[in-house]
């Protein structure tokens, strides 16, 4: 079998006395979709960040590949296609320079004219049409902005997706529509993806391991169809969206 693509070893990151991740071990594999879910605060987006290089664990290994790695990680960073929280399309630029953003900046490999048709081709495939490439991010709904971001994302079809909270805010609705578009996507590109969310119709429809984020540690791991089936513990609780009588504060 071939090495992890992404492991994290006892990582544990604070701010402060705010102790978000404890000794947190986590183990992506190619080709794998996983989630990291977990309530509002726990540290999953932190998380992500020390994946993504940009914040640096106090302690703990990430290795990238087997090889053990430290921030930045660039040659890693331009394998990877990012959906970030909320969007995150700059306001100044229409929407096809946002999606074509990446590819603007290579232009030894693409010309603007190829930039932009290979940004519309996207937008297609995200079920935006070429009328929305002129527009400015204001002028979309926050589900188009979505569908735009992840436009984005995908626009040089990285092989490893990274998806924060990819449904917040939307409705049901456009829940289940985007969170089948991600999976659609990352199954076409073969990619690796990891998704952070707290939102279980998302994660059930993109995940095929899912990762349990609580008090700084993985409270619990399985995989898609354990995670349908969980019927007791802490984290059926979270799943439910009942109180944790299980809690422990340390
Ligand atoms: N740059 C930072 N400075 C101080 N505290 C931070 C910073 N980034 C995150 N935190 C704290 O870390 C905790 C986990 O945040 P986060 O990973 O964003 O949670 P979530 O699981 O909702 O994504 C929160 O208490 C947050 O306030
Ligand atoms: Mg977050």
């Amino acid at each position: 079998m071939s090495k992890p693509l992404i492991q994290l070893q006892e990582i544990s990151k604070s701010f402060g006395e705010n102790h978000v991740l404890k000794k947190l071990d986590l183990t992506i594999n190619v080709g794998e979709s996983v989630a990291l879910i977990g309530g509002s605060g726990t540290g999953k987006s932190v998380a992500l960040k020390i994946i993504l290089g940009l914040y640096y664990p106090d302690s703990g290994n990430v290795l990238i590949n087997g090889e053990r790695s430290k921030p930045p990680f660039e040659g890693f960073l331009s394998q990877i296609g990012m959906l970030f929280q909320g969007g995150a399309l700059f306001d100044s630029l229409p929407v096809w320079k946002n999606v074509a953003f990446k590819l603007l900046r290579d232009r030894k490999k693409y010309s603007v004219g190829e930039a932009r048709k290979i940004a519309e081709e996207k937008l297609e495939r995200v079920g935006l049409g070429s009328e929305v490439a002129d527009l400015y991010p204001a002028e979309l709904s926050g589900g188009m902005q979505k569908r735009a971001g992840l436009a984005r994302a995908i626009a040089d079809s990285p092989k490893i997706l990274f998806f924060d909270e990819p449904t917040t805010g939307l409705d049901p609705i456009r829940t289940a529509n985007i969170s089948a578009l991600i999976r659609e996507i990352v199954d076409e590109n073969s990619a690796t993806a990891l998704t952070v969310s707290h939102d279980m119709t998302c994660v059930k429809q993109i995940a095929d391991k899912v990762h349990f984020l609580k008090g700084g540690y993985i409270a619990w791991s399985g995989t898609e169809t354990e995670f349908q089936n969980i019927s007791e513990g802490t984290i059926y609780h979270f799943v439910k969206g009942l109180p944790d009588t299980t809690e422990v504060e340390s």
